[in-house]
């Protein structure tokens, strides 16, 4: 069988989630399960291995301890397996459990509180020993308790290292005329990185440090439940769609998180580098605009 190696690499898992989604959306809540045989070809894929076929290490007289014996899996394969599930249909909601806010949704009191208690625990963190010990400060987020729109960056820089609030620096005077030009002001919106330190010398966050962050950004989004998240950047689509898909490949439609509708577009200092894609991010606003009924009259941003 053929390997499909780097950047060719389908990502099954994002594509198998966009299908439970498109079901959802559908109102799809079960599946059939075939009940004819499955096709020679797939039948024969290849066993899975388990401990029981797998050799057992010659124990080593150099290893200082008893090798211990990995538990039996059960022999198994993709036909039995399939036997082995419900013959009336596989149920998708337990699949798609993470669909919805993990959160009920809080009165403003009850948000303002626990972003308060997110907060700390933000400040208290060091998990990212190389960021934590270089801060000035953590950078949570700011904006209203009950925001219809979120925009999402990817980590602060000098300035709002210094100032303690998200996009206040070049990119985020930029971030602040788009939002302008299409009719939205910045305290309209909620404002907030995908990593809440700043990676020194601005670079790029590691897979790591996302992770890292990911409840914390996660938990945030849960408290504030906006309508729609607009990511800035190929970080952000990264952190929010778990994809590494190109911002070119992205945009121009709406993706989804948990109940939040998604925009990818890019991220202000790349337009400050590259001012020929501001009419792409301008597209992108007039389609988010359309979306939620603002009129169009500005040209766009050209400054
Ligand atoms: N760039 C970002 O992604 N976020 C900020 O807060 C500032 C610059
Ligand atoms: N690459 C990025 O990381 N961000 C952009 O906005 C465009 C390209």
């Amino acid at each position: 069988m053929m390997e499909i190696e780097g950047k060719d690499r389908v990502d099954w898992s994002h594509t198998a989630e966009q299908l439970l989604r498109h079901w959802q959306r559908s109102g799809v809540t079960h599946l059939p399960v075939p009940q004819t045989p499955l096709p020679e070809s797939i039948a024969s894929w290849p066993k899975l291995q388990t401990s029981s076929t797998v050799p057992a290490a010659a124990p080593s007289s150099t290893s200082p301890k008893p090798s211990v014996a990995e538990p039996a899996v059960p022999q198994a394969d993709l036909a039995s397996t399939l036997d082995h599930l419900p013959k009336q249909s596989l149920v998708l909601d337990s699949v798609l459990a993470d669909s919805t806010w993990s959160l009920s949704d809080l009165s403003e009191n009850g948000r303002a509180e626990a972003l308060k208690a997110l907060n700390e625990e933000v400040v208290a963190c060091r998990k990212c020993t190389d960021i934590a010990c270089r801060r000035t400060q953590t950078v949570f987020g700011i904006g209203p308790l009950r925001p219809k729109l979120v925009m999402f960056g990817e980590a602060p820089g000098a300035e709002e290292d210094r100032a303690g609030e998200p996009f206040v620096g070049p990119a985020g005077q930029l971030l602040d005329r788009i939002l302008v030009a299409s009719g939205l002001a910045r305290d309209q919106v909620y404002i907030m990185n995908t990593l809440k330190c700043r990676p020194p010398n601005n670079r790029t966050p590691t897979d790591i440090e996302m992770e890292n962050c990911r409840p914390f950004f996660e938990r945030q989004l849960d408290i504030l439940q906006p309508e729609y998240i607009v990511c800035w950047g190929a970080v952000a689509a990264r952190a929010i769609l778990k994809t590494s898909d190109s911002i070119g490949r992205l945009r121009g439609r709406f993706h989804t998180y948990k109940q939040a509708k998604v925009m990818i577009t890019y991220h202000p200092a790349y337009l400050l580098r590259t001012p020929e894609a501001k009419r792409l991010t301008w597209e992108d606003m007039k389609m988010l605009m359309r979306e939620l009924g603002i009129p169009i009259r500005s040209t766009g941003t050209q400054s």
